[in-house]
């Protein structure tokens, strides 16, 4: 009985260890392979597709131009920093993994095996690194999804000749590809790429001013595919803003303001947010990338809340400045309608054809006038002493994305912020003292005029007032 029940048990117990075998990591991943992404809504291959394509006309006769992707950074010991994609090589392949790079030549390339006028490079599949460190797409997978012409893994980089001799330029993406890094790894085609370049020292070009300009040229003009994701992410942040003057009172600190507006980030499937958010009261109210947030709010007078949810690589960039009291006093409410009626101005003068620095000097006018009236200051040329930043930028995959500054364009989003900064200790009535003050929206350039997509969050007084109201 006994030994029938030993030999029972035996039995199952391989046939338990046989079953552990058969589900073994590679079964695990292979069983997984079409829940290993999980939203649908990323920009489509067709998206990335038709900007090499756009590259690639932009590219002089006989070129190519090589992109990376970012390197992991480490923060200490084993550590690493959160994992962000460089927004180029992402708007090119729509590939979010390290170790991979692209090479796109303006040319149809004949190799040994194939033609092509592209090459991705990237991780192969691992199954230690993805028990570890979550899934990797693969090189099968990236056929299928990411629709590239040739996709290679990175250890092929060490035998493949990329025919940089035959052409007249090569241009790579600064600063990934001087990295020098572990070369033993083939992971590392920054690293294999900076040694190929110093042996191959004629044939490359370190230029990113090509690379910047066409780049620019292509990132800042937004696509509608481009902006349903922009649209959501400022949707977000307008979202946080809001709840932000719903909920705050005199007795949170930054850091809790900053938890309120990041919880609903990521609550709505934001990644990232875009930028260390920016939760300056009182005093800190004055500094304009104030990001270390440690301060209560009590007495604080006012909050700059300077934030901006990032959604599947866009980021919005929102700024509400707000009383935690609820109500602004006297003077907080003057510097803020000048500020207010400043930016309302800019923005209406983000019109198509217009200069790209319109908005700016006008705000800029603007403000230095009202400065004038208040007493402020004395004359208007002294006005960068209150207001001593730029009034738009570009917006998109970066916060600070590129483009080219040139008249504005259907299809460009810029943000119209400008702001005014009484710092203690200021050469004015104290009464103004610790007062900063910065409206931001993000505005696109349509056929029609300029389209604030922020307006989901109040700006006026009245409504910031009421909806704080408890
Ligand atoms: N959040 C940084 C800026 O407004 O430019
Ligand atoms: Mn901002
Ligand atoms: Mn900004």
């Amino acid at each position: 009985m006994v030994s029938r029940l030993l030999i029972s048990f035996s039995v199952c117990f391989i046939f338990f260890l046989t079953s552990l075998k058969s589900q073994d990591l590679d079964v695990n991943l292979n069983s997984n392979e079409d829940s290993f992404e999980y939203e649908q809504d990323f920009l489509s291959a067709e998206f990335h597709k038709s900007r090499r394509d756009s590259l690639r006309k932009l590219l002089p006769e006989g070129s190519a131009i090589v992109f990376f992707s970012s390197p992991e950074r480490n923060r200490s010991n084993d550590v690493y920093y959160e994992y962000h994609q460089n927004p180029n090589f992402y708007y090119l392949t729509g590939l979010r993994e390290p170790n991979s790079m692209v090479i796109i030549y303006k040319e149809l390339q004949r190799f040994n095996s194939f033609e092509t006028n592209e090459v991705l490079f990237m991780q192969s599949r691992d199954k230690n690194s993805e028990l570890w460190n979550g899934r990797r797409l693969g090189i099968e997978r990236a056929k299928d999804r990411l629709k590239l012409n040739a996709i290679l893994p990175n250890k092929d980089f060490l035998t493949f000749n990329p025919r940089f001799d035959s052409l007249r330029a090569v241009f790579f993406d600064s600063p990934f590809a001087l990295e020098d890094g572990d070369t033993t790894s083939t992971d590392n085609l920054n690293g294999l790429f900076y040694h190929f370049s110093k042996k191959n020292p004629t044939e490359l070009k370190d230029n990113q001013r090509i690379e910047g300009i066409l780049m620019a040229q292509l990132r800042q003009i937004k696509t509608e595919e481009e902006l349903v994701l922009l649209r959501k992410a400022v949707t977000i942040t307008c979202e946080a803003q809001n709840k932000l003057m719903q909920e705050v009172n005199e007795n949170m600190t930054e850091f809790q303001t900053e938890a309120l507006v990041e919880f609903v980030f990521k609550n709505n499937g934001a990644e990232y947010t875009g930028f260390p958010s920016i939760q300056g009261s009182g005093e800190n109210s004055c500094i304009l990338h104030y990001t270390s947030n440690r301060r209560p709010l009590i007495k604080g007078g006012l909050l700059v809340s300077d934030i901006g949810a990032e959604y599947h690589g866009y980021t919005a960039d929102v700024t509400r400045t707000i009383p935690p009291t609820g109500k602004f006093t006297k003077e907080q409410k003057i510097i803020y309608e000048l500020v207010l009626e400043a930016q309302t101005a800019g923005i209406e003068a983000a019109v198509e054809g217009a200069s790209f620095w319109q908005p700016g000097l006008i705000t800029t006018d603007i403000i230095a006038e009202g400065l004038k009236k208040l007493g402020i200051i004395k004359h208007k040329n002294e006005v960068r002493k209150y207001f001593m930043h730029g009034t738009s930028h570009y917006l998109g995959l970066d916060v600070h994305d590129v483009g080219t500054y040139t008249p504005l364009v259907v299809g460009n989003v810029i943000t119209v912020e400008p702001g005014i900064y009484i710092a203690q200790g200021s050469d004015c009535d104290p009464k103004w003292w610790n007062i900063g003050v910065r409206i931001e929206d993000d505005i696109l350039i349509t056929t029609e005029g300029p389209e604030n997509l922020s307006t989901c969050s109040p700006r006026t007084v009245k409504a910031i007032e009421s909806l704080m109201e408890k």
